[in-house]
């Protein structure tokens, strides 16, 4: 057997075919079978309408293309960012924001590790708070009105591919939103219950909701869903 399939490039080229096919199924038929492949993690949520915002922000202004969202499971990383970042914690992030360059520091837990001053200020002109900085300014952030009219379509999308937003939610969007960016004038209580950890702040100080707004509430949430110290990975190593 083993000599004519070393002679018959067609019988080879077949028996090949099967063996990685049998392979191949092996590895991802129990995938489908599993409830799910991410181990759930208590705290994870999906975004508030003003982060969600902020991250579109982030997306749309290419933050990735200097900053990963991802700390590896290393001594070296660990330390310096904190703990690794679990499966879960993504698990909403549609697209990812993983990135695969770091020019910048790693974003995945920079919730609450500023002040919202510290980033609005660093936002519009890093080199005002981190001198040797060479990171871009963002200066019209905070000029810009947030276009959030069709914020709740967005979460609408998002439930389509998974993340699960109640009715509840999707009904209040355009007020959670307000509530966030304007705990003075709109009692963020409500929007917090649905949204626990969520930061409400008039981040930038100016009476509009702008884009600067969302962008740091979107950073101060950031890593923080996730109560690390009491995390234990489930016994099975996932
Ligand atoms: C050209 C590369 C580049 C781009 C694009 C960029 N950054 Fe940065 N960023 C850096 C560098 C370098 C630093 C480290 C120096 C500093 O703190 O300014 C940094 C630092 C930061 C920090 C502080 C992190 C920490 O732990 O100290 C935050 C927050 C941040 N960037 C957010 C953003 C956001 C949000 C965007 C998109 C609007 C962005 N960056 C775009 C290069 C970049």
């Amino acid at each position: 057997m083993q000599a004519k399939l070393e002679k018959n490039v067609i019988l080879l080229a077949i028996a090949t075919l099967i063996t990685v096919s049998i392979g191949g199924l092996v590895q991802l038929v129990p995938l489908y079978t599993m409830e799910s492949t991410i181990e759930k993690v208590d705290g994870v949520r999906p975004y508030s309408p003003l982060e969600l915002a902020g991250r579109n922000i982030y997306v749309r202004e290419g933050c990735y293309l200097c900053h990963s969202q991802m700390i590896r499971p290393f001594r070296d990383e660990v330390e310096r960012y904190g703990h690794y970042s679990l499966a879960a914690e993504s698990m909403y992030d549609h697209p990812f924001q993983w990135g695969s360059k770091r020019t910048g520091p790693d974003l995945a837990r920079v919730g609450g590790k500023y002040s919202n001053d510290w980033h609005v200020a660093h936002l519009t002109d890093p080199r005002q708070v981190v001198p040797e900085s060479i990171m871009p300014g963002y200066p019209f952030l905070v000029e810009k009105p947030l276009y959030f009219d069709d914020i709740a379509a967005h979460m609408e999308t998002l439930r389509i591919v998974g993340t699960p937003y109640t009715d509840e939610q999707i009904a209040n969007a355009l007020a959670d939103l307000r509530a966030q960016a304007n705990p003075e004038t709109v009692d963020p209580e409500a929007m917090q219950a649905r949204y626990p950890k969520a930061v409400a702040a008039d981040f930038d100080g100016k009476t509009m909701i702008t884009e600067m707004d969302a962008l740091v509430a979107y950073l101060q949430v950031m890593g923080t869903m996730v109560d690390t110290t009491s995390y234990q990975p489930n016994s099975d190593g996932r």
